[in-house]
């Protein structure tokens, strides 16, 4: 176990979770997580993809920290991701996908997302964290307010998905802005459901 919560706990990136991707990659989730990409994806693609992601970051020397989520019994359920990370600026960019949308709206991505902030501002000693969504996605939306971070541009119509144009929203939170993740567990009421 890495970063333990109260509803999920985040662990390394391993083949519990490269197991489950291809169906991840090709669900509901995707849709949202890729800002509107309905394409279905093959295991040989993925495949692909993960070698070049791989190489791009050996070459680019770019820094990535990626998170499996996984319930309390120890069900993975999602990833989530400090990506596009610049350490000269300590600025990093956050994705996030919880898999199995039977999880959805349940406080497992919030507590995840409590726990990744709490690990860049505090051990990583980063100073911004933002992340881009479609308007329409209103969990993320509703995930920003509960957790304090500021719509700071609304990009119009910048995407078209399901054959409607929607705005993208880019959403960012600085580190003086954040309470510390034990007073947004009390403020949220996050309880543990064992
Ligand atoms: C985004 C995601 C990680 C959030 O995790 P989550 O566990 O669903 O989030 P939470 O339950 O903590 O918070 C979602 C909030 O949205 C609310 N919500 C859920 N469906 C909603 C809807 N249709 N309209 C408005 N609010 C909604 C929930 O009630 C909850 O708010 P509350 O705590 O005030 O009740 C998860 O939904 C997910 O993986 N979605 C698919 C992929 C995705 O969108 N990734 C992010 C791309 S930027």
């Amino acid at each position: 176990m890495f970063l333990e919560g109260i509803l999920v706990d985040l662990v390394p990136y391993g083949q519990r979770f490269t197991e489950q991707e291809h169906r991840w990659r090709n669900n509901e989730s995707a849709f949202w997580a890729r800002i509107g990409d309905r394409l279905p994806l093959s295991r040989a693609s993925l495949e692909r993809w993960r070698q070049e992601h791989a190489e791009r970051i050996a070459q680019r020397g770019r820094l990535e920290i990626w998170f499996g989520i996984q319930t309390k019994d120890g069900t993975p359920i999602g990833d989530i991701a400090l990506n596009r990370f610049w350490p000269h600026h300590r600025v990093a960019m956050l994705g996030a996908a919880i898999g199995e949308p039977e999880y959805w709206g349940g406080g497992y991505g919030t507590d995840a997302l409590l726990l990744i902030v709490d690990y860049a501002f505090d051990w990583l000693d980063l100073r911004r964290l933002w992340l881009q969504t479609m308007g329409s996605n209103a969990r993320v939306v509703r995930q920003m307010e509960k957790v304090g971070f500021t719509l700071e541009a609304r990009q119009r119509q910048a995407t078209y998905a399901d054959g409607v144009w929607q705005d993208l929203l880019c959403y960012g939170l600085l580190r003086e802005e954040w309470p510390g993740r034990e007073a947004l567990v009390e403020r949220l009421g996050l309880r543990s459901r064992g």
